[in-house]
């Protein structure tokens, strides 16, 4: 049986290069072996976390959606820009409202709980978010999820790419590989 990765940016931005980054990533991990669902995070609007919008309304339709996807594969990849340092607020706030019950009052945390996720970033400066990602590692393993120890930050990241969608720097683009093929293992681990 082959593996199901979820995979998106923590970007909507039409020209975001973290969305070029997932989609390689998502690319590598189809050539060894996984079916890739690579997702746009503005199919699944959220509105910025509230404790009283969550009392009147519930979580947004879009939370369960995405959790409903989440329960149906066996990992993700995940690719974040970098702000002041830190991981991006539509991360923080997509995985704030995945954590909390659903509509049916199930708790969010269990389609998280020992997830296995590759972890990635770029950024048009020259650390390409390195600063991002042990935050991103805490948050991920707050949430009870298994992040994969291989990461890399992609900096420079407007002419890091080829045409074809591959990373310039080979050695780079290995190591993109190696984050997909340790997800996948992960999950094979977890799931027989
Ligand atoms: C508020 C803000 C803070 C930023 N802080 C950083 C930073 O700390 N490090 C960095 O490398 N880039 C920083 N940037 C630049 C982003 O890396 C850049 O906008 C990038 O293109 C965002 O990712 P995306 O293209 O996937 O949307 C910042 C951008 C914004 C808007």
């Amino acid at each position: 049986m082959s593996i199901r990765l979820l995979a998106f940016a923590a970007s909507t931005r039409k020209a975001s290069v973290n969305r070029r980054l997932i989609t390689r990533l998502a690319h590598l991990a189809g050539d060894q072996g996984a079916e890739i669902n690579l997702l746009d995070l503005n199919d699944f609007p959220m509105p910025l976390y509230d404790g009283d919008s969550e009392e009147a309304n519930g979580r947004p339709a879009s939370a369960d959606r995405l959790q409903a996807l989440f329960a149906s594969h066996q990992g993700l990849l995940l690719a974040t820009p970098e702000y002041n340092g830190f991981f991006s607020p539509l991360l923080k706030n997509t995985f704030d409202w995945l954590s909390r019950p659903d509509t049916e009052g199930q708790s969010g945390m269990d389609a998280l709980r020992g997830m296995p996720v590759g972890i990635v970033s770029a950024s048009p400066g020259g650390m390409g978010g390195m600063r991002a990602l042990p935050f991103v590692r805490l948050y991920l393993n707050n949430l009870g999820m298994l992040v994969a120890p291989q990461q890399i930050a992609v900096s420079r990241a407007g002419s890091a790419f080829r045409e074809d969608g591959s990373l310039d720097d080979e050695g780079q683009d290995h190591a993109l590989a190696s984050v997909a093929q340790q997800v996948i293992e992960l999950a094979r681990l977890r799931h027989g």
